[in-house]
């Protein structure tokens, strides 16, 4: 989630760092830096002051030496506080050696573990920095930084896009990507600068013709030239991109806003907040444990979880998994409400507070309130180092990267994620669960970043569908069991983009009194896939049908039985099945969806609504 820049030649190659830095804001500041090849040394400056990193680095680089080259790299923490220290370009050993990096290294733990015992002395808690150091054991057999990138790529696990220059090779930049994105150019000006970027933006100024590397390619950059090679060494040729669009359109590639961005992100932000945690040795949760013990965990008896809006709707979904397999007591309550009730806590109760943001001043206030009763407080975040995760005892921070759009959508999953990563943990630390029972649990979850994709695929389909619902200022939304949350999170949805009324109800309550307003016309959207209380169900959907009601479902692939509770055939959503507890994951996709194209078909701001912010600093 962090942004990568990288020049070589011309004689402006510090201006044009920073300015592609600065064109990287939308991904993210926890920390700036760069590094300038010049007189035979690396030059280096970070920094990591808030609210502009950017700002202090602009100020540092004053002062910097003309240089032939160099790289630069905004930081989107995952692994290590954003502090100076853990920010970009990290060195190996000898100072001769710098790297960039965006991704996660999967084997990080080994590989650190491997160069501290050989000797090395690592500066930063991030998973980024091993590479430098590997990077400087493969220049010590007396290759050439070429071929020692190469060797260290063959090392690595996870996803990466990285920069590499050595103070012994002037004016030569070496890259290489896996999973995550990294773009190559040649500058459209006489000096014809060697270019390297995470994301269109950062060149834009530079070029209009790049190349995209696929994965396992190494490209060596030099001024006036790029050489692609694959993973083997054997010479690659790409077609050119032609960029048509501008800055602000390059930001967000091939979407029309950042929500569409962001939904399409789903399956690598989930991937990445389970990269890593998912050993075969067994699960690791917490990113931190400032003051939280495993026999902390062991001795809970109670476990609340705090959160707001589609948040909550995250922690409702865990509460059904932490019930199932812990036979915890697991309560759920919204962050403003929990503060001001008397919520009976102690040593022993857990209070998970969840928070894309880890700013929100409801939730904030409400983890303080539990850690003054004594309880141990969890927090669930996507920033790093927010106020939230700095409060807590313990943290799992979810990797969603920076989210633009108003609307949570891939911090939503990731959270959901997130939460069913904690219960299994939690799961396995106190012995509720057999092994094999959550080996096979994992397996499910390691499958689900491709459902999901599946369920984005389908956005065509669901546009079709809402293209029906256009003129529809109420719905009504419905689920039962871990199908509930899922619901509540759709009419959410649909009101903050859309401004569309809509009520969402566990289906069996309907009968208690909303089913009264449903009258012929009403358009109902069912989450009718298969969970334990798919029977009852369907026979609330019967209930509002038998009334009138237009009825949208949403059903598994080959679930004709729930696709016959629709309407008609046109009213069907369909998704990838999924073990039911993670079924929230894949579920939820087409409600986004649907909510999305109503809100287009309005011409509605999708990413900016009205009256909404992204942060919720006030109560
Ligand atoms: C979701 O689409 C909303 N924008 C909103 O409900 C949000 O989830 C809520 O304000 C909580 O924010 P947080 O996760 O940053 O604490």
């Amino acid at each position: 989630m962090c942004g990568i820049i990288g020049v070589t030649g011309g004689s402006g190659v510090t201006e044009l760092l920073l300015d592609g830095l600065a064109r990287l804001e939308y991904r993210g500041y926890d920390s700036a830096g760069l590094v300038l090849q010049a007189e035979g040394t690396l030059w280096r400056a970070r920094d990591a002051t808030k609210p502009s990193p950017l700002e202090g680095l602009r100020k540092v680089a004053e002062d910097a030496p003309v240089a032939t080259a160099g790289i630069g790299h905004t930081r989107w923490a995952t692994h290590g506080h954003p502090n100076e220290g853990n920010a970009h370009p990290h060195l190996d050993c000898t100072g001769r050696v710098a790297i960039i990096h965006n991704g996660i290294i999967e084997n990080w733990r080994e590989l650190r573990a491997r160069l501290l015992e050989s000797g090395h002395v690592l500066a930063s808690d991030t998973d980024s920095e091993a590479i430098a150091h590997l990077v400087e054991e493969e220049l010590a057999t007396g290759v050439d930084l070429t071929a020692a990138v190469r060797a260290v790529v063959g090392e690595l696990r996870g996803a990466f896009a990285l920069g590499v220059v050595s103070a012994d090779e002037p004016e030569t930049i070496v890259a290489a990507r896996r999973v995550s994105p990294l773009l190559v150019g040649l500058g459209d000006s006489e000096a014809r600068e060697g270019l390297l970027a995470s994301d269109i933006p950062a060149i834009l100024g530079r070029t209009r013709t790049v190349w995209a590397l696929e994965d396992d390619e190494i490209a060596v950059l030099r001024p006036g030239s790029v050489e692609i090679t694959s993973l083997a060494g054997d010479p690659v040729e790409h077609p050119a991109i032609e960029v048509g669009w501008d800055l602000e359109a390059a930001e967000r590639g091939d979407y029309d806003d950042f929500m569409s961005k962001e939904m399409a992100e789903q399956p690598q932000a989930v991937t990445a907040t389970l990269v890593g945690r998912l050993l075969p040795e067994g699960i690791l949760a917490l990113d931190e444990m400032h003051r939280l013990t495993d026999g902390d965990l062991q001795a809970v008896d109670k476990v609340f979880i705090v959160a707001c809006g589609s948040s909550y709707h995250a922690g409702l979904m865990a509460k059904y998994a932490i019930e199932r397999w812990l036979h915890l007591p697991a309560e759920i309550d919204i962050a403003s409400e929990f503060r001001y009730r008397d919520p009976v806590l102690d040593g022993r109760t857990l209070v998970v507070g969840v928070s894309q943001s880890g700013e929100t001043v409801d939730t904030t206030e409400a983890m303080r309130h539990a850690r003054s009763e004594g309880a141990k407080v969890l927090v669930i975040s996507n920033v790093v180092d927010s106020s939230m995760a700095r409060e807590a005892d313990g943290v799992l921070y979810t990797r969603a990267g920076p989210e633009i759009g108003v609307a949570a959508t891939k911090t939503h999953l990731a959270q959901i994620a997130a939460l069913e990563v904690l219960a299994l943990y939690l799961a396995q630390l106190r012995g509720a669960l057999p092994g094999p029972a959550i080996a096979g649990l994992l397996d499910h979850l390691r499958g689900v970043p491709d459902l999901i994709g599946e369920a984005l695929a389908r956005d065509e389909a669901v546009a079709g569908v809402a293209a029906r619902f256009v003129d529809t200022r109420d719905f009504f939304y419905l689920g039962r069991h871990v199908g509930f949350p899922v619901a509540l999170e759709g009419a959410l949805k649909l009101k903050e983009i859309a401004y569309v009324r809509a009520e969402a109800y566990p289906a069996g309550e309907l009968k208690h009194g909303p089913i009264a307003l449903i009258e012929p016309g009403t358009v109902v959207l069912a989450v009718a896939t298969r969970n334990r209380l798919w029977d009852k169900l369907k026979s609330n959907i019967q209930e509002v049908r038998s009334r009138g009601a237009t009825v949208v479902v949403v059903a598994q692939d080959g679930d004709g039985d729930s696709a016959a509770e629709a309407s008609s055939p046109e009213h069907v959503l369909w998704v990838p099945p999924t073990e039911e507890l993670f079924s929230p994951l894949v579920d939820v996709v087409p409600l986004q969806q649907f909510a999305y194209h109503l809100a287009r078909a309005h011409g509605y701001d999708v990413d900016r609504p009205r009256n909404l912010a992204k942060t919720v600093t006030v109560e």
